[in-house]
């Protein structure tokens, strides 16, 4: 039923942009989607903005049936709790189904979500199906990025935020125009091995009885993007009225974990048809599988390694050939890097989002920051280091030979989730490396108190971030800053 996608597009500091963002958060339909690249500045950094909760469901039964239901849908066995699930980034065959009554590209996209996770060229370095929203109401919201999760279908009536089997009232979920009851557009369509819709055993009783494909099939997602309760959508934008709009997306607003799961994911484990059903999850360690505590909710410490590490988003402006992960460029530790080339005034930054809550706050305590980098962009159009190091404006030694780290124009800066800085921005070329590695990647370790950030309010700070100092608008060489970066670490 996807509600729609945030799509921030940030901007370093600027006091009026945060201005625009109160204005304008969030949010442009998937038609109007461009790559941050492409667009940087404007919206993002602003709290969601609260609508009213959605009006109470009405009752099925008494109260007793009704807890006695909620107590057969809530049960989860030991290690597991009980989530709901919609999804989005559908293939056109379903949008062709039901758009012509949701409204055009109802159903998202999974590329360019509010973590960052999509490359330069619109390509995911996830598997489709890896790929999730966390509502913003859950109570883990915080560092939801990159955080995994296991998922299987819980077959029964689908709940409401209230834990009561949710009604069908005029064919939409609770007489919502944004949730309309799918099967009542159209029922007969299939999922992605033709297998028909098998029904809704609960639809003379105005709720939703899932039958899952099988209940015991478990999949990870991995959270890449972020379902707000409140999405204020610009005007311009398909369907939107005239001076914008603020909905409320009532299957983002607490009472019930929500998870909006992709197409791909959500098709394997009942069929689209539903459009919604519940779920049990548990946190887990997206590389072993092993369990991890539902809340507060898990964020590494490791910020990036071979990619953005759990609570981490990985987001670019005014940046190009920027990818998420590649083996064509690997740390000295032998783990993939990221890489991108910075235009004047770009950036690339990590953001544990909301992480300056209690329980979270990943700086608070730490000593320093720790990264490899190097210059030249492995993922540059016939990226050799040389070329890519030419265009830096620093000295390449040989062909093949990457440039000189501290000559990029580079500064970094560790931010919060408002305008609130760390006392200082340490410039690159000012910075000494703690140890050099062949293939010109250098480690820097810099202190996030005295002679390095200068941070006097850690704990609220939630973002890293590298900026190009080239002003905007400089051209020629040296007005671009092309590297890789890899194992960034905050170090306690
Ligand atoms: C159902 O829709 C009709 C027509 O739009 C409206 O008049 C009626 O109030 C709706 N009923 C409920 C229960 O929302
Ligand atoms: C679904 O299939 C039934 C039986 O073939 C048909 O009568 C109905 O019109 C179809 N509905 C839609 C929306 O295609
Ligand atoms: C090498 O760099 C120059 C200057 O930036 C650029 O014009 C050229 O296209 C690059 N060549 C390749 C193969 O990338
Ligand atoms: C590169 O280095 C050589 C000698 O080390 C120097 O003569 C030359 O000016 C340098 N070129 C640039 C573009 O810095
Ligand atoms: C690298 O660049 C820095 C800053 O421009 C300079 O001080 C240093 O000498 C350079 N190192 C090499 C090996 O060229
Ligand atoms: C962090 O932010 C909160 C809320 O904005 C503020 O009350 C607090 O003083 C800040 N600093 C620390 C160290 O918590």
């Amino acid at each position: 039923m996807a509600p729609a996608r945030r799509r921030p597009r940030r901007t370093p500091a600027a006091a009026a942009a945060a201005l625009l963002a109160l204005l304008l958060a969030c949010a442009a339909p998937p038609s109007a989607a461009q790559p941050a690249a492409a667009q940087p500045a404007a919206a993002a950094a602003a709290p969601p903005l609260r609508a009213a909760p959605a009006e109470a469901a009405p009752r099925a039964g008494g109260a007793a049936a009704g807890a006695a239901r909620r107590r057969a849908a809530e049960e989860a066995p030991a290690g597991w709790r009980i989530a709901r699930a919609t999804y989005y980034g559908a293939p056109e065959r379903i949008a062709r189904a039901y758009d012509p009554t949701r409204g055009e590209g109802s159903f998202g996209i999974l590329a360019y979500g509010s973590c960052g996770y999509t490359n330069g060229d619109g390509s995911l370095p996830f598997p489709r199906a890896a790929y999730a929203a966390s509502a913003d109401a859950n109570p883990d919201y915080p560092g939801s990025c990159g955080r995994c999760y296991q998922i299987r279908c819980k077959p029964g009536l689908v709940l409401n935020n209230q834990g009561q089997p949710i009604k069908i009232i005029n064919n939409t979920f609770e007489g919502d125009r944004f949730r309309p009851y799918l099967p009542a557009i159209n029922p007969n369509v299939t999922d992605e091995e033709g297998r028909p819709w098998p029904g809704n055993t609960a639809e003379a009783a105005g709720e939703q009885n899932v039958v899952c494909w099988d209940p015991s099939k478990t999949l990870t997602v991995r959270i890449a993007d972020s379902c707000p309760c409140t999405q204020v959508l610009p005007e311009g934008a398909p369907g939107v009225a005239k001076g914008g709009e603020a909905r409320t997306q009532s299957w983002c607003c607490a009472g019930q974990q929500h998870f909006d799961i992709a197409y791909d994911a959500f098709q394997a484990l009942a069929s689209p048809v539903y459009g919604v059903m519940n779920l049990e999850y548990r946190p887990v360690d997206c590389d072993s599988g092993a369990p991890l505590p539902f809340e507060p909710g898990f964020v590494s410490k490791t910020i990036y390694s071979g990619g953005a590490r759990p609570g981490w988003s990985w987001q670019t402006y005014r940046a190009k050939d920027f990818v998420f992960s590649t083996q064509s460029a690997k740390t000295p530790g032998g783990n993939a890097a990221t890489c991108a080339t910075l235009t004047p005034a770009g950036g690339l930054y990590f953001h544990c989002r909301e992480c300056d809550r209690a329980g979270y706050r990943p700086f608070e305590g730490a000593r320093a920051v720790a990264f490899w980098l190097r210059a030249g962009n492995a993922a540059a159009a016939g990226g050799d280091a040389a070329n890519a190091t030419a265009a830096a404006g620093a000295n390449a030694t040989a062909a093949g030979a990457a440039g000189n780290a501290t000559a990029l124009p580079l500064k970094l800066f560790v931010r919060g989730e408002r305008d609130n800085y760390c006392g200082a921005e340490p410039r690159l070329p000012d910075l000494a490396p703690a140890e050099e590695a062949p293939g010109g990647w250098a480690r820097f370790v810099v202190p996030l108190g005295a002679g390095g950030f200068d941070c006097f309010d850690l704990g609220n700070m939630t973002h890293l971030e590298w900026q190009s100092t080239a002003a905007l608008g400089a051209d020629g060489p040296g007005s671009e800053a092309p590297f890789c970066l890899g194992d960034v670490q905050i170090l306690e």
